[in-house]
């Protein structure tokens, strides 16, 4: 089965190939396209968001998509930066100025409580699902590791021991929030062949 996931991140791409393709999924994404499709985040939750990329190409090319809308929750920062999470302080701001800023301000904070969030919507003709994966980490006390994207490196995982960053992408994906929302979605596959 082909699945379109409608995002032009590359770590995004090599995460859905990663966990689907040994299923016998084979995934396209907005880089397989010709034209820059533009679509307005404008939702206010990370399903909406989600369920407005995946329309914005099923209506389009007629054909079922899934998209993700993700970020980070930081308890003590009211959890920011949420689902603004890859605009915060500017779009094209780099991860280890955005990475240092929060590390500033966590400074003095006990709670260091952090999640990140996942919904994947799943859109054809004939339906519109969400499925929505978590995983709860500590604010690190600094910056640590090269692997993964984003905010990994300042995202502790005490299971780990160890940032997001400094695991192998395997590792990341058997417990991270993107791995929980497609397993999510592959169970409902097989239940509803
Ligand atoms: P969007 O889902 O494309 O709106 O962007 C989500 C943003 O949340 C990303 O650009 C990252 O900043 C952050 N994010 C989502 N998932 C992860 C992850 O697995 N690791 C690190 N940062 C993430």
């Amino acid at each position: 089965m082909e699945l379109f996931v409608v995002t032009s991140n590359q770590h995004k791409i090599d995460e859905f190939k990663e966990l689907l393709e040994p299923l016998g999924y084979k995934i396209k994404s907005l880089l397989d396209l010709k034209e820059n499709i533009e679509i307005i985040e404008d939702g206010k939750t990370f399903e909406e968001n989600a369920i407005i990329k995946a329309k914005t190409i099923c209506e389009r090319f007629n054909i079922t998509c899934i998209a993700d809308d993700s970020g980070l929750e930081i308890d003590a920062l009211n959890k920011e930066p949420g689902v603004l999470s890859a605009r915060y302080l500017g779009h094209d701001t780099s991860y280890e100025y955005k990475n240092n800023v929060i590390l500033e301000r966590m400074k003095d904070k006990k709670d260091r409580t952090c999640r990140f969030v996942c919904v994947i919507a799943l859109v054809s003709k004939n339906e519109i699902k969400t499925f929505r994966g978590e995983v709860e980490g500590k604010v690190a006390y600094k910056i640590k590791g090269s692997n993964g994207f984003g905010y990994d490196p300042i995202f502790f995982y005490e299971p780990f021991n160890d940032t997001l960053a400094n695991v192998s992408s395997s590792m990341k994906n058997s417990i991270s929030h993107r791995g929980n929302a497609i397993r999510k979605m592959v169970e409902y596959f097989e239940n509803n062949k």
